[in-house]
């Protein structure tokens, strides 16, 4: 029987880490690249929490949650990244990850988030849109090194307006340049 259940990154039991490790090494192979460690155990007091669709001992689906905060015209907001949503083959087109983003979601609207932010192709559109998500088609999304950063376009970005601070910067989070950090989510 299916149920999701959420942790603190360095809570995450070692043989459901391991699980979520494996399917990012081969869909994402930038972001563990030649490491030799699976999973950063180190507690934090900002940890990423982890949202997984378990089915007994197998991982079905996963999405997880950090936040840091991002200078936005004057101000800095607290902005929450959505990522590393996948749902094993086996089990896909049958609703999971959209449970599994939605409690994800419900986390982050309850959270202290001004605003949040995914990357995705452009066929999930749709996908998150039913979660929640705005899509924010005019927004220039930069990451890398300050001086010389690199625009984030290879993906659709979407958004969640949380607070209301954040729902303030709407305009200008959907129209003048924002630097998120060394990375996206
Ligand atoms: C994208 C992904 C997470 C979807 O997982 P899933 O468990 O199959 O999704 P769901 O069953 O909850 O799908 C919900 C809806 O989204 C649609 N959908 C799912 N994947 C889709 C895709 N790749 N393209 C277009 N629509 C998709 C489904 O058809 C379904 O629509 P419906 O409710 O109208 O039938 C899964 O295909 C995956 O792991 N892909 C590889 C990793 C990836 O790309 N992750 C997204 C990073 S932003």
């Amino acid at each position: 029987m299916e149920e999701i259940r959420s942790y603190l990154k360095h809570e995450v039991p070692r043989d459901l880490a391991c699980q979520i490790a494996s399917y990012v090494r081969i869909q994402w192979p930038f972001l563990l690249d030649r490491g030799n460690r699976l999973w950063d155990y180190s507690p934090r007091p900002d940890a990423p929490v982890h949202f997984l669709m378990l089915d007994d001992e197998v991982l079905i689906s996963h999405a997880s949650v950090n936040h840091r905060p991002v200078e936005v015209g004057h101000q800095t907001l607290n902005v929450y990244g959505l990522s590393a949503v996948f749902t094993y083959p086996a089990f896909r087109k049958g609703g999971f990850a959209q449970r599994v983003v939605r409690a994800a979601t419900q986390h982050i609207l309850s959270s202290n988030a001004d605003v949040a932010m995914l990357f995705a192709g452009q066929p999930l559109r749709k996908f998150y849109t039913v979660c929640g998500w705005e899509p924010a088609d005019s927004a220039r999304i930069y990451y890398g090194e300050q001086e010389n950063p690199t625009l984030k376009d290879d993906n659709l970005v979407m958004m969640l307006f949380v607070s209301e601070k954040g729902r303030a910067a709407r305009e200008i989070l959907q129209s003048q340049p924002v630097y998120v950090g060394k990375q996206t989510w």
